[in-house]
């Protein structure tokens, strides 16, 4: 029996100018398209008409679709299908069950083919103004879970010895992801930035202290999908931000077109280079 192909591809993190130009290659290829909650609508726009897109659903929703199945979905997809795109927020092997995908495949003799992404585990602070390494405060990163998986009670939350630490999915936990840092030795003071849907016009950012910041994301109801930057880094984002200043998006839009071809250049806030690409 012939198989396709699956080529696991990362999305970036929601800004549609941040897909590479070999994912756009392969959404425009693909015969079907299975994408999940944080991968963004900007792919849509470069899909074939006639492309099946299968929406794998939001985690912690109702809608989740387990890993087996989306297994099992990729393997009946590939059985039918030239070239089959899984797509995933960020970068598939960072936090994206990526690496597991692919050892299915491969357990089951299915081709594939990687493609990273932009993870937003940079990209969401770079957006915020806050480079992950600097040469006068921080030399090293870590990129950790902030969550504990529901099988394994004990696992601790991480407080690596880096000078940055860059949680994922850690928003819901942070008393614990505290706790672990003050245990670990970091001064309550240590700045600590938590961006929320990072890279999209809806980005939110917060900063406060190792102290004080499991407070102030109550306070601020900041929510999943939020990345949470601990160091010293953090204070170059009062000099460094950048992207909440440019212009509201929404208000450059002419109304009654929302459907159209341009609409990852509608989900793009628009700077000055791509000329008001978000009025278009
Ligand atoms: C399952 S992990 C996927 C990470 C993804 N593979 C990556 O490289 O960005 C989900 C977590 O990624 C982070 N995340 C993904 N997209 C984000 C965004 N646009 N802004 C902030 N955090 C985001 C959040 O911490 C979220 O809980």
């Amino acid at each position: 029996m012939s198989v396709g192909r699956v080529f696991i591809v990362g999305a970036g993190p929601g800004d549609p100018g941040l897909l590479t130009l070999r994912a756009v290659e392969l959404i425009r290829k693909a015969d079907v398209i299975l994408y999940d909650y944080l991968c963004g609508e900007g792919f849509l726009a470069y899909k074939r008409e006639d492309a099946e897109c299968i929406y794998i659903g939001k985690r912690g929703h109702q809608h989740y679709t387990p890993q087996e199945q989306i297994n099992r979905l990729l393997l009946e997809k590939a059985r039918r299908h030239r070239a089959v795109v899984r797509l995933k927020g960020g970068d598939p092997f960072v936090f994206g069950r990526g690496g597991e995908e692919a050892e299915y495949l491969r357990r089951h003799g299915v081709p594939f083919e990687i493609v990273p992404g932009v993870t937003s585990s940079i990209a969401a602070p770079a957006y915020a103004g806050i480079p992950v390494t600097h040469r006068d405060y921080s030399s090293s990163v870590s990129i950790v879970t902030g969550h504990r998986r529901a099988d394994r009670d004990s696992e601790e939350v991480l407080a690596p010895n880096t000078d940055t630490i860059v949680y994922m999915m850690g928003v819901t936990n942070l008393p614990n992801i505290v706790e672990a840092l003050l245990r670990s030795g970091r001064r309550p003071e240590t700045p600590v930035a938590i961006i929320r849907w990072g890279t999209r016009p809806q980005q939110r950012t917060i900063v406060g202290t190792v102290e004080n910041i499991a407070e102030l994301a109550v306070k601020e109801r900041i929510n999943p999908p939020s990345v949470v930057v601990v160091g010293e880094v953090v204070r170059l984002r009062e000099e460094l931000s950048w992207y909440e200043s440019l212009p509201d998006w929404k208000a450059d839009l002419p109304s009654g077109n929302a459907g159209d071809k341009t609409l990852p250049f509608k989900t793009r806030k628009p700077s000055a280079l791509s000329g008001g690409e978000g009025a278009e």
